[in-house]
């Protein structure tokens, strides 16, 4: 599962550009699952180019709201539906960061997607917290807000730490599968019931290093900032997780 946060980036003209190059290098694999999550306005715009005739393509939202009405600004839960989103991201570092998003809202938009489409939740720890080894505990306090919920194989987890975020460093591909596997034992600690979930890793992925994640036993993907925003060299990037690399 490949997945591209274009965060506040993008026009109608880049949309089109990006499109001919992603077209351009990508090689079709109806396997894996491609995502896409541009800001909400341009939501319709990709929808309607060609890549939307490739049913591995799922267009997602980078974030929804706690709840419609009147809350200027935002965008609900029903409105991602309505555009059938197929996915959304939830709690990413950027959103914890600068809109001051707290786990109990967190918990709250999860509990307007869970089951209706994908969540893909993502936690991560600050350089600070890497340096004072305290990891493990900070994704466990983060994973805290989908106890209690049922996930139907609806759910997947992004492990985005703070400081590999746009800096070009990134923790080691043996620790990146580490923590994984330590995300997923957290997960089904919660529940007897709950489905091992897909993990990405997110953080300063691009085409050069991408090979070195994919081969790590636990990492089931990877969500993308800065390098989805070059069409050619996002279809690189999943030609190699399809196990192609042309570059
Ligand atoms: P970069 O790939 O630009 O480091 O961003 C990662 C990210 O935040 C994806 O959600």
């Amino acid at each position: 599962m490949i997945v591209a946060n274009w965060k506040c980036n993008g026009s109608k003209a880049m949309i089109n550009e990006w499109t001919n190059n992603f077209l351009t290098n990508y090689v079709e694999m109806k396997k894996a699952f491609i995502g896409i999550a541009p800001p909400s306005i341009y939501i319709d715009s990709i929808l309607d180019t060609k890549l939307s005739k490739l049913k591995e393509i799922n267009i997602g939202s980078q974030d929804i709201d706690i709840s419609s009405g009147a809350r200027t600004g935002a965008i609900s839960s029903e409105m991602i539906l309505d555009f059938d989103c197929k996915f959304s991201i939830i709690g990413h570092s950027e959103r914890r960061q600068f809109f001051n998003e707290k786990n109990d809202e967190i918990k709250q938009k999860i509990l307007k997607i869970a089951n209706k489409t994908l969540t893909i939740l993502c936690v991560g720890e600050t350089e600070e917290e890497n340096k004072n080894d305290q990891t493990k505990d900070v994704l466990k306090r983060q994973l805290g807000v989908i106890k209690d919920i049922e996930f139907n194989d609806s759910l997947v987890v992004a492990y985005e730490p703070v400081w590999a975020i746009g800096t070009g460093t990134t923790p080691t591909p043996d620790k990146i599968n580490e923590i994984h596997k330590f995300i997923k034992d957290v997960v089904q600690s919660f529940s007897d019931n709950s489905a091992i979930p897909m993990v990405l890793y997110g953080g300063s992925v691009n085409q050069d290093n991408a090979e070195n994640f994919f081969k790590e036993e636990s990492v089931d993907g990877a969500l993308i900032g800065g390098a989805s925003l070059d069409g050619r060299q996002f279809a690189n990037i999943i030609n190699i997780f399809n196990g192609i690399n042309l570059k």
